[in-house]
């Protein structure tokens, strides 16, 4: 089945899973495969991992056909712990391989110098189709390319309409490295911002609806977490919405810079 694509031909929408565990996570991962998703995202931080290869199990959809993403917490990133670590994401997933393996923060035991070669390691013997990153600045991109054989092929960072990444996601588009939205609908405060409400209210949608559908026309992926049906589908149905030029530029005219996600370890 096709699915609208950003860069690198990941699926412009996927499923997040923070805090959704257990058996509503193993049914959200079902319902959302077998409405037409096929990107799931998932952390060894998360402690969900067995849940969610459950419910790829549990779908009618062909495990080939999705697009599953890990990471790897910042304890495990030492030359020595990235191998045993992932082994253990890829066992309680349930799963030969994984299609994206993060670095879940460049922080704790992160040295590009040892995480990387070790993640090219996973990468030459197929237990992980590509090598990503999650919170990195242009320069750590740079400097993680450095020392990675294997292409770069995504960025995961907080992005959304009230934090738009404008230089970030610059870098990255001049590196062919794909820029994957995390807290895309910024944990639902995109609801409260008046000119999403406008451009919502003009083309019979949510605020939600919206930020998702900015995200995708500017080439970013998105992983909104939802955890029942009505907004996993009210999500997927982000994709049937087309903003016009007065809408994007409106939207990028938001000039808000407000980070939800910033832990004392972030490299910002
Ligand atoms: N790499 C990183 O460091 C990092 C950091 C944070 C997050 N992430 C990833 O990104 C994913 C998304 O980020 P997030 O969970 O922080 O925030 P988010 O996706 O922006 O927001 C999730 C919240 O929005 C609600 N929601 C979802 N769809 C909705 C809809 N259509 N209408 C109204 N409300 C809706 C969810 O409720 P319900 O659950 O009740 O549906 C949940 O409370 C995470 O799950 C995780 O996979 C990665």
């Amino acid at each position: 089945m096709d699915v609208p694509t950003v860069a690198n031909g990941l699926p412009a929408l996927g499923l997040g899973t923070y805090k959704n565990k257990g058996e509503q996570a193993t049914e959200s991962v079902k319902t959302a495969l077998e409405l037409g998703y096929r990107h799931i995202d998932t952390a060894a931080y998360y402690e969900n991992e067995s849940a969610v290869g459950a419910g790829i199990e549990a779908s009618s959809v062909p495990r080939e056909e999705v697009v599953v993403a890990t990471k790897l917490w910042y304890d495990d990133l030492a030359g020595d712990d990235v191998v045993p670590a992932a082994k253990a994401s890829l066992d309680r997933l349930g799963l030969d391989s994984v299609d994206l393996l993060y670095v879940h923060w460049p922080a704790g035991s992160y040295e590009a110098s040892e995480t990387m070669p070790a993640l090219n390691e996973l990468y030459d013997e197929g237990l992980v189709e590509n090598v990503a990153v999650s919170n990195f600045t242009p320069e750590q991109v740079a400097t993680a390319q450095d020392h990675s054989a294997a292409p770069i092929v995504a960025n995961q960072v907080e992005c959304h309409p009230l934090l738009q990444q404008d230089e970030l996601r610059d870098y990255c588009e001049s590196e062919d490295v794909a820029v994957v939205a995390y807290a895309p609908i910024a944990r639902g405060k995109v609801a409260d911002v008046p000119e999403l409400s406008d451009v919502a209210q003009k083309h019979d949608a949510s605020e939600v609806q919206v930020s998702l559908a900015w995200l995708r026309q500017r080439d970013v992926a998105a992983i909104p977490k939802a955890t029942s049906e009505a907004h996993i589908r009210a999500n997927w149905e982000s994709q049937q919405l087309t903003l016009d030029d007065a809408d994007l530029a409106k939207i990028d005219e938001l000039d808000r810079e407000e980070r939800l996600i910033d832990p004392g370890f972030a490299p910002w």
